[in-house]
């Protein structure tokens, strides 16, 4: 499975995670991310909800995790009753992985009426959910205002992925895939190779306009930015996102800011700076209509003339700063692409340049792409988009460190 490259390779060793289950469907696959989470090297403890033990038994979590599952905060072996504010005193994390609309309910409204909820009230460490619920339940004003709540109380939220789901619908709610979840916790532990830096990404294209309705832009999805931007938060770094007109939802922990124009990147670029590493993903329209008309224009048997003027080049004008961040550039290319693509390295002074063919990779879900650096060619063989980002910041990382 492309997507899950480069899962093997996160380390979290002696991390103390605990991985609160609630009862959901997707509590089945919670299974899979304690191996994951062991296999991962972390020290982990399972706590399990009530209702969560109706799909899942305890048993199944003491295997793979190597140690007793806390199902209760009655349970009178477990030596001084304080397990509760011991456990989650001494975890780095408290991951609750499917988190049930009930349980985000309970956790937004402070509620410590079972252990796990408990654990959550009494912690002093990070808590990430992984939300999983039906696609009307996840779409329900009360949970939405649960979820406004528990991310303004600094809880991380994980997903939820789109899809097909248990109940047959398709939509907004699946529980994000064990491997995704794990290639999260990095990042929220502060472990990854980009802890501690400021990472501003581009993404998506321009909409330059012509008059209130109409305007120029381009074939961009804004998918490889928005993967390169979540590649970077799961590698630990603070990422802000800024980000042409896309469908996407911003990653989890990345700070979008929504423009349209060039020229309203280019600003709000420069006013998120300073940043360790600025990696310009998006397709910017090189030009922009002179004068955009302010009232629509009207259809004439004579045709139209359009003036356009050039756009400033926001990721050159970065790259010339003084005291630039590590800058990245991304070249799409419809022909001779290494040739092209070392040239715009050379011209704009990027340490990096990511260069692909643009029609094969334009709107698409995969890319092959070829890294250039001062140490020469980098091919990254064909794969999903997450995956190449994931292995671009990998590349990335190597050289600022
Ligand atoms: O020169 P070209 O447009 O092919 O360069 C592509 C790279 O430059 C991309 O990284 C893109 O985000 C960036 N760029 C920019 N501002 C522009 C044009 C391109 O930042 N006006």
């Amino acid at each position: 499975m492309e997507s899950r490259v480069g899962i093997e390779s996160v380390s979290l060793a002696y991390k103390k995670i605990i991985l609160g289950v609630t009862g959901g469907i997707a509590a089945y696959k919670a299974a899979e991310l304690c191996r994951l989470l062991a296999k991962a090297g972390a020290d982990v403890r399972v706590a399990m909800t009530a209702a969560a033990q109706q799909f899942v038994t305890p048993l199944t979590f003491q295997a793979l995790s190597g140690k007793p599952v806390l199902t209760s905060l009655w349970d009178s072996a477990s030596g001084d009753g304080m397990e509760h504010i011991h456990l989650s005193r001494d975890a780095d994390l408290l991951l609750v992985a499917p988190a049930s609309a009930d349980f985000l309910a309970r956790l937004a409204h402070g509620r410590a009426d079972d252990l796990l909820s408990t654990l959550c009230l009494a912690r002093s460490c990070g808590l990430a959910v992984a939300p999983a619920m039906n696609r009307e339940m996840w779409a329900a004003a009360p949970t939405r205002r649960n979820l406004e709540q528990l991310r303004a109380d600094g809880v991380s939220v994980l997903g939820p992925a789109a899809g097909e789901q248990a109940c047959g619908e398709i939509g907004p709610g699946r529980m994000l895939e064990p491997a995704d979840i794990l290639a999260a916790l990095p990042g929220l532990l502060g472990a990854g190779p980009l802890a501690g830096k400021r990472v501003l990404v581009t993404a998506g294209p321009t909409f330059e306009p012509i008059d209130p309705v109409r305007g120029l832009t381009n074939l961009s999805s804004g998918k490889m930015g928005y993967a390169v931007a979540q590649a970077a938060a799961e590698a630990g770094a603070a990422v802000c996102l800024v980000s042409g007109p896309t469908c996407l939802a911003a990653p989890a922990g990345v700070r979008r800011v929504d423009v349209q124009s060039a020229a309203e990147m280019r600003a709000a670029v420069l006013r998120e700076l300073p940043s360790d590493v600025f990696i310009a993903v998006a397709a910017v329209a090189d030009y922009r209509v002179d004068a955009a008309a302010p009232q629509k224009l009207k259809k004439s048997d004579a045709g139209l003339n359009l003036r356009l003027v050039a756009n400033p080049d926001i990721l050159a004008e970065v790259a010339a700063l003084p005291g630039a961040p590590f800058c990245v550039g991304f070249a799409a290319e419809t022909e001779r692409l290494a040739e092209h693509a070392e040239a715009k390295r050379i011209r704009k002074k990027l340490p990096l340049l990511v260069g692909n063919l643009a029609q094969d990779t334009l709107g698409q879900d995969s890319a092959e792409l070829l890294l250039f650096d001062d140490r020469g060619r980098h091919p990254l063989p064909r794969a999903d988009k997450l995956t190449q980002a994931r292995r671009l910041i990998r590349h990335l990382a190597t050289l600022l460190n």
